[in-house]
């Protein structure tokens, strides 16, 4: 049994993680439900939008265990409480972090990708602790029930190829709250930058203008995510100039950016070696 406890443990809160104040007023009314019984929430939104950071600062703020398990990699319905394996000859059943988890009271449970598992059927078991009576039946491990004020959160992402939770199984869409997350507006994005990469906000701004753009390209859309800036901005921090940054954080056409760079008024900040390719030993 204790041999799981040092993965349950409360995750250090995200320092500059912002979110809508409306987004943040419904996870404190999700926190006070919980109290009375097992909640579940889908979080949905673009890859790189804030998702995964979200179910962590919930369970930091509220001091949860947080315990993630990627649903997008299950190939069979049993897989995540366990499997038999073999030493010495005997087969034995090795028990899972999941069962674990969601007997311990209060713990947030990640499941992450839930929109891809490699098989339908792996979420059947799955479909039973998110149902009303919480418990679910395994031949190894008898009857789990899933402990008091536990809270699920799935998160979805969503791509160009579908939208929304539409292509969720009806009967597992209808046991959860949704909450959609978007992109940052400009200005939060840029602050968000300017805090966590320790970027100045010129060029803060800059990376969020230029991403902006490539976002809304109406010929190429590119998807541009937050964790995108961030490493650009990260690189701008160790010296690369804002064109550098694109071009060595992001498939992206050189010719596209310098339009961009342009149109932006920014300096392309290209060294003369650089335009004249010089190669060198590395
Ligand atoms: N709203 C936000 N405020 C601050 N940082 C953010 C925000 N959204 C995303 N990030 C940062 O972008 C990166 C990717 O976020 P993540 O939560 O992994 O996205 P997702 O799970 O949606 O793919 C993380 O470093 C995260 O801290
Ligand atoms: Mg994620």
């Amino acid at each position: 049994m204790g041999s799981f406890e040092r993965d349950l443990i409360v995750p250090e809160p995200e320092e500059h993680f912002f979110q809508k104040t409306d987004v943040i007023e419904n996870l404190k009314r999700i926190e006070n439900l919980s109290k009375r019984h097992p909640v579940n929430v889908l979080v949905a939104g673009k890859q790189g939008c804030g998702k995964s950071t979200l179910v962590r600062q919930f369970a930091a703020r509220n001091k949860r265990p947080l315990a993630t398990f990627q649903i997008g990699i299950l190939s069979e319905p049993g897989q995540l409480f366990g499997e038999h394996r073999l030493k010495d000859g005997e087969t034995y059943y090795q028990e899972f972090l999941f069962p674990q988890a969601i007997q311990t009271p209060g713990c947030v449970i990640h499941l992450e990708e839930i929109n891809r598992p490699e098989h339908p059927k792996a979420l059947n078991m799955l479909f039973s602790v998110l149902a009303e009576d919480r418990k679910v039946w395994t031949d190894e491990l008898g009857y789990i029930k899933v402990a008091e004020s536990v809270v699920f959160f799935a998160t979805l992402n969503e791509g160009e190829e579908f939208i929304g939770t539409e292509i969720l199984d009806a009967a597992l869409r209808d046991r959860f709250y949704v909450t959609i997350l978007d992109y940052l507006p400009p200005d939060v994005e840029t602050r968000v930058l300017n805090l966590k990469a320790d970027i100045d906000e010129a060029n803060a701004l800059t990376i969020v203008n230029v991403a902006n753009r490539l976002r809304s390209n109406t010929q190429e859309p590119m998807v541009v995510s937050t964790r995108h800036t961030l490493m650009i901005a990260e690189m701008v921090n160790v010296g690369a100039s804002v064109k550098e940054a694109f071009i060595y954080s992001l498939q992206i056409n050189p010719d596209v950016l310098e339009s961009i760079l342009l149109s932006l008024h920014v300096e392309l900040g290209m060294t003369e070696k650089e335009s004249k390719r010089v190669y060198l030993i590395y």
